[in-house]
C-alpha cells in the first residue's frame, strides 16, 4: 500500500493511528529511479526480476550489501536494508526493528516462550500463533519499521538441561521440533506464492550450548556421529528446508565434525542443498552474527579473515550478519579470494527472496493491506493466554488444586516472580502492550493479596529480610503461592547453567512455608530443575510449571489454580536429577549411552525425576485404542503405494485413541504415542514419541476420539550411516507417561530405506 492510500485508510479509521514515516527503508518502484527497471516489472519471474537489479549494481554496491546492514544503491535508488529481524515468540527487539514512542506500532503481542508453547503438544493453535506473529511482523515491516526477514524460529533440539537458551526451543524431542517447525514456517510465511515473511530456521547445526566451563559457542567444535545428525540434530532443519520450503536457514557459530557450520560443504551443499533439494534460488542463508570472524579467529580454520570470509561464501552461506563489522569482504575481494559468481549467487538469492515477499511491488503485493489495525488485536490477546493456559504443566497435586478461593479470600504471593512484570516474556522478547503478573491477576479477581517480592537467591547470603517478610506475608494469608526457580533469562544469551538444584535459599524458605500447614502450591518458573526436595515434601500441596508464560502469564497461572481452567500441559523435556551434571559434560554430543555414560533425553537416560511427557489433570480419563491389537502391515505394500518424492513422508495407518471424561472437570486431553519394540538397529528396545495430538474441552461423561496420524519416517529407525529404514517386527504403541493403553502391529517383509543417508566427506 502506498502512502497516500494509506493516508485515506487511516482517516477513515477510529482510532488515532501512527503515520507511516516518510518511506526511505522501502524501494520506488513507482516514481523513484527503479521504477523503469525490470525488477518492478511484476510480470517478470522473481528471478529475472533479481537479477536485473544486480545487473546494475556497480561491484562496491554488491559488495556492500552481503551483510546484514545492507546499504542499498542509493545511485539506482535501492535503499539499505537490515535483514536481521527478530519475532521468536511475538515480533521482538533487534537491530532491524523500531518501536515507535506511541500506539500502534509501540508494543507487539509477547506470546510465551517457545518450550512452553511447545508443551502444549497442540500444531493447530501453534500455526494460528504463527500465522499472527507474521501478520503482526508484516505491518512492522509496511510500516518501515522492520524488515520483512525474520530469523525465527529456533529450531534446535534442547538436549542438554543446562543450555542457556533451550526456552527458545520447542524441547528435546525430534518429533516434537519437527512439528513445531512445520507450524511456525506456515504460519510465518503464510501458504501464498508470496511469503508474509521470510523466516530463517536456526541456528544450523548442533548448536545447543553457549559457554560452558571454558568451552563457547565460538570455537566449539561438535562432534556428531551420522546416526545422531540425521535422527536428531538435523531433522528439523530437514523439515523446515525439504518439507516446508522455508525461505531461510542460520549457520551455526560452532563447527561440526572439525569443519566450522558456514564454512562447512557437507552441511550446507551436500545435505541441505543436494539432499534436500532446498534449490529455489530465492532461499538464502545467513550467518550467525559474527560467525564469519569466528572461521579464522576461534576455529583456526582459515589464516587470514578475508580467507574465512571467502570460505563461507563458496561453501554457500549468502549473507554475514555482524554487529559492526566481522567478516573482511572487501579484503576477500580484493585478494581475489572471492569470484563475482559467489557473490552474484548470493544476491540472486537474497534479492529474489525479497521479490518473492512481494517487497518491490508495493499496493500490488498480496499482504500490503496488513497495518496498524492487524497489531494487537484481540484474538493475538487471547491466543496469547490460551497458549498459557495449554502450555503450563502440573507436576504434583494432592487434590489441594484447584484451590478453593473466593472473593476476599486471603492469598500470600511470594517470591521473585510473583509481581515482576519484567520477569514474565523471557528471551527475544518484544515490548508488550501489558505484562499481567499472578498478583495483578489475584488482584483482579479481588482476592486479598499479600505480596513478598525479593531477589534471585542463589545462596542464603543476605536472605533473613526476605524470609522475614514471606512468613510475614503467609501467617496472616490462608493460601500461599511460591514463585521460584532458577532466573536463568537473567544470565543472558551467552552463560549455560552449572547447577540443577533448586537455589538454597528457595528451599529452606519453602520448608519453613510448608511447616505452616496451610495450603502451599508452588509455580516454578523458568527451566527444569530437580524437584526432589518439593516432591517429596507433604507440606507442598501441588507444583506447576509455568516457565515464562508471556504477557498473560499470570492471568493463565490463577486460572489454572482456580479451577477456571484446566492443566493440561506436558513436559517437552526430561527433568533430571541434580547428578545429571556430574557425570555428562555439556560438549558432549552422544545421545546413546555406554557403560560410563547414562545418554541423553527420555529415549535413554535411565532416572528421570519427571519424565518427558509427564503432566497431571484435574480429572481423570478412561482410555483405550480403538485399533485391534495383532494387525500387520507388509513394508513392501505400504512403501510401493506411497507416491512421495520423499517416501518417509507417507502416510502410516493412522490410530484412534478413544476417551471418555471420566471424573468432574472439563479438560483437555494431550494423547501421545510412544513407539517400542525389538527391532532395527538397536540392541535394546527404546521409545520414541511417534505421533500426538490434543482434544480440547472433554466435558464430564464425554466421550471423545483423538485420530492420531503418523508417516513411514515416524515408524522408521535410523541406522549407524544415517539411513532412516523401516524394519520388519512386532511394534508397541504405549499411550501417554505412565503408559494407560498398548496397541501392537507387526511390520512384514525386508527392510526398506526410506531415506539414504549421503556420506560424510573423507
Ligand atoms: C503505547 O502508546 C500509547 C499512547 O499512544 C500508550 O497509551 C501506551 O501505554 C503505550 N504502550 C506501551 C507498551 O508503551
Ligand atoms: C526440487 O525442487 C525443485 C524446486 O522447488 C522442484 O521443482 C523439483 O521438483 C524438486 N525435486 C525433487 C526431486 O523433489
Ligand atoms: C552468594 O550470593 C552472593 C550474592 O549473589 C554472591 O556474591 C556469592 O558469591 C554467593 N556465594 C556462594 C558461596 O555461592
Ligand atoms: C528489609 O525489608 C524492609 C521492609 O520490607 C526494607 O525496607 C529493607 O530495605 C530491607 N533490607 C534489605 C537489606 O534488603
Ligand atoms: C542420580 O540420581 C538419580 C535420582 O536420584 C538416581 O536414580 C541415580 O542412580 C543417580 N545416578 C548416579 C550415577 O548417581
Ligand atoms: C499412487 O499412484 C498410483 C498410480 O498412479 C495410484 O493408483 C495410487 O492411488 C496412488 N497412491 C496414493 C496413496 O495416492
Ligand atoms: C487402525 O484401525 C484402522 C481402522 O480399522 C485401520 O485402518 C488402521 O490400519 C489401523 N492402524 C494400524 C496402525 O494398524
Amino acid at each position: 500500500m502506498k502512502y497516500s492510500a494509506l493516508v485515506s485508510v487511516l482517516a477513515a479509521g477510529s482510532v488515532v493511528a501512527q503515520e507511516r514515516p516518510p518511506r526511505t527503508t522501502f524501494p520506488d518502484c513507482v516514481d523513484g529511479s527503479l521504477a523503469s527497471n525490470a525488477i518492478c516489472d511484476q510480470s517478470a519471474s522473481p528471478a529475472a526480476r533479481a537479477s536485473a537489479l544486480i545487473g546494475l549494481m556497480n561491484t562496491e554496491e554488491k559488495l556492500q550489501n552481503l551483510v546484514s546492514k545492507g546499504k542499498g544503491a542509493p545511485r539506482i535508488g535501492l535503499p539499505d536494508y537490515n535483514w536481521w529481524s527478530e519475532a521468536l515468540h511475538g515480533v521482538a527487539y533487534a537491530p532491524g526493528i523500531r518501536y515507535a514512542d506511541t500506539a500502534p506500532f509501540n508494543s507487539s503481542t509477547v506470546f510465551p516462550m517457545p518450550v512452553l508453547m511447545a508443551a502444549a503438544f497442540d500444531d493447530e493453535l501453534l500455526e494460528e500463533i504463527a500465522t499472527v506473529i507474521g501478520i503482526e511482523a508484516r505491518a512492522w515491516g509496511n510500516y518501515g519499521y522492520a524488515g520483512i526477514d525474520y530469523w525465527t524460529p529456533n529450531v534446535n533440539t534442547f538436549k542438554d538441561p543446562r543450555w542457556g537458551r533451550g526456552s527458545e526451543t520447542p524441547g528435546e524431542d525430534a518429533l516434537r521440533a519437527q512439528r513445531y517447525a512445520a507450524s511456525m514456517v506456515r504460519g510465518l510465511e503464510g501458504d501464498k506464492p508470496e511469503r508474509r515473511v521470510i523466516a530463517t530456521c536456526k541456528h544450523y547445526a548442533g548448536n545447543d550450548f553457549e559457554n560452558w566451563n571454558g568451552v563457547t559457542r565460538h570455537d566449539f567444535d561438535a562432534q556428531i556421529s551420522l546416526q545422531d545428525l540425521s535422527e536428531y540434530y538435523l531433522a528439523p532443519f530437514q523439515q523446515c528446508t525439504r518439507d516446508s520450503k522455508a525461505g531461510s536457514i542460520m549457520c551455526a557459530y560452532n563447527a561440526v565434525n572439525g569443519v566450522p557450520s558456514c564454512a562447512n560443504e557437507y552441511l550446507i551443499q551436500t545435505i541441505l542443498r543436494d539432499h534436500w533439494n532446498w534449490t529455489d534460488s530465492n532461499n538464502y542463508i545467513t550467518s550467525d552474527c559474527e560467525a564469519v570472524l569466528d572461521v579464522s579467529l576461534n576455529h583456526h580454520y582459515a589464516e587470514t579473515n578475508a580467507e574465512g570470509t571467502a570460505v563461507c561464501f563458496k561453501a554457500g552461506m549468502d549473507l554475514s550478519c555482524e554487529y559492526e563489522g566481522s567478516s573482511d569482504i572487501p579484503g576477500a575481494w580484493d585478494q581475489g579470494l572471492l569470484p563475482i559468481e559467489t557473490v552474484d549467487r548470493a544476491l540472486q538469492r537474497l534479492y529474489e527472496g525479497l521479490v518473492r515477499a512481494g517487497y518491490f511491488d508495493g499496493s500490488d503485493s498480496e499482504y500490503a493491506a496488513l497495518g496498524w489495525e492487524d497489531v494487537n488485536t484481540p484474538h493475538a490477546q487471547e491466543l496469547a493466554l490460551q497458549a498459557a493456559i495449554e502450555g503450563i504443566v502440573m507436576l504434583k497435586n494432592d487434590d489441594t488444586l484447584p484451590l478453593e478461593l473466593s472473593e476476599g479470600s486471603k492469598i500470600a504471593l511470594i517470591g521473585f516472580w510473583a509481581d515482576d512484570a519484567s520477569t514474565l516474556s523471557g528471551g527475544y522478547s518484544g515490548r508488550a502492550p501489558f505484562l499481567r503478573t499472578p498478583a495483578y491477576a489475584a488482584r483482579g479477581l479481588g482476592l486479598d493479596v499479600s505480596v513478598a517480592t525479593g531477589p534471585v537467591l542463589q545462596n542464603n547470603s543476605a536472605s533473613d529480610n526476605w524470609t522475614t517478610n514471606a512468613l510475614e506475608a503467609a501467617e496472616k494469608s490462608d493460601f500461599i503461592l511460591y514463585f521460584g526457580g532458577q532466573d536463568t533469562s537473567a544470565a543472558g544469551e551467552t552463560l549455560d547453567r552449572y547447577s540443577l538444584a533448586w537455589p538454597e535459599a528457595q528451599l529452606t524458605l519453602l520448608e519453613k512455608l510448608s511447616e505452616l500447614g496451610k495450603p502451599l502450591v508452588v509455580v516454578q518458573m523458568g527451566d527444569q530443575l530437580d524437584d526432589t526436595p518439593l516432591l517429596e515434601n507433604d507440606g507442598i500441596n501441588g507444583i506447576l510449571w509455568a516457565s515464562w508464560p508471556g504477557q498473560d502469564g499470570g492471568t493463565a497461572v490463577l486460572d489454572l489454580i482456580t479451577g477456571a481452567k484446566s492443566p493440561s500441559g506436558r513436559l517437552p523435556v526430561t527433568q533430571y536429577p541434580v547428578n545429571y551434571t556430574d557425570v555428562i559434560p555439556i560438549t558432549d554430543m552422544n545421545l546413546r549411552p555406554t557403560d560410563e555414560y547414562p545418554g541423553r533425553t527420555y529415549r535413554w537416560y535411565p532416572t528421570p525425576i519427571l519424565p518427558f511427557g509427564f503432566g497431571l489433570h484435574y480429572t481423570t480419563f478412561d482410555i483405550s485404542f480403538a485399533n485391534d491389537s495383532s494387525t500387520s502391515h507388509s513394508i513392501q505394500d505400504l512403501v510401493s503405494t506411497c507416491n512421495n518424492t520423499y517416501p518417509d513422508t507417507c502416510a502410516f495407518p493412522s490410530l484412534k485413541v478413544e476417551i471418555t471424561n471420566t471424573g468432574e472437570k472439563t479438560s483437555d486431553y494431550v494423547a501421545l504415542a510412544f513407539l517400542s519394540g525389538e527391532y532395527g538397529p538397536e540392541p535394546y528396545p527404546i521409545k520414541t514419541l511417534a505421533s500426538y495430538g490434543r482434544h480440547r474441552d472433554i466435558a464430564p461423561g464425554e466421550v471423545a476420539e483423538i485420530p492420531l496420524t503418523w508417516t513411514l519416517g515416524n515408524v522408521a529407525r535410523v541406522d549407524e550411516e544415517g539411513n532412516r529404514v523401516l524394519y520388519p517386527g512386532e511394534y508397541t504403541v504405549q499411550l501417554d507417561e505412565p503408559v494407560l493403553a498398548t496397541f501392537q502391529f507387526e511390520l512384514t517383509g525386508d527392510p526398506e530405506v526410506l531415506d539414504a543417508w549421503p556420506a560424510a566427506p573423507e
